[in-house]
């Protein structure tokens, strides 16, 4: 299987700005090919979360994902097994980047708040990593 822990770092989540326009109707973002750094092959959101939850808790091994508060606003803590970053997503426009083998964790969510999340890949349990020791071992693994 393709594994990606240990190739990359949270320098390289990055906030990707999409393109929005305003008009009578309201505000329009768009996220197309060519705008975000991968094919997208699903698309899945969030909603009535409880605002004390958390979510994410594990990592890819093969999945490229961003992740856009499309209402509302939550933070990302993102880890590559050595350093976090925290990113706050607060505008719909404003989408966070995570490529694979990377931990992440989405807390803090305002009420009512609507997490989009736009995929690499089809829904495969297999690709998950969800024990953070697991993650630790392939990041080690991946970096020798
Ligand atoms: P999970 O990935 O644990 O959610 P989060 O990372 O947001 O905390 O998914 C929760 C449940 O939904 C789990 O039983 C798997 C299922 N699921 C799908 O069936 N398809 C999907 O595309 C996703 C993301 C989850």
């Amino acid at each position: 299987m393709n594994d990606a822990h240990g190739k990359y770092t949270v320098d390289n989540c990055r906030i990707v700005r999409l393109p929005y326009t305003q008009g009578d109707y309201g505000v329009l973002t768009v996220a197309e090919e060519g705008l975000i750094p991968f094919g997208i092959e699903r698309v899945y959101y969030i909603y009535d979360i409880p605002t004390d939850s958390e979510r994410g808790g594990h990592s890819h091994y093969r999945e490229h994902r961003i992740v856009a508060a499309v209402t509302g606003c939550f933070d990302v803590m993102v880890d590559d097994g050595r350093r976090r970053k925290v990113f706050t997503l607060r505008t719909p426009y404003d989408a966070l980047y995570i490529p694979p083998g990377i931990w992440r964790t989405l807390y803090g969510f305002s009420a009512g708040s609507v997490a989009l999340a736009l995929c690499s890949n089809k829904y495969s349990a297999d690709d998950y990593v969800r024990e953070y020791d697991e993650f630790k071992k392939l990041v080690s693994n991946g970096l020798t």
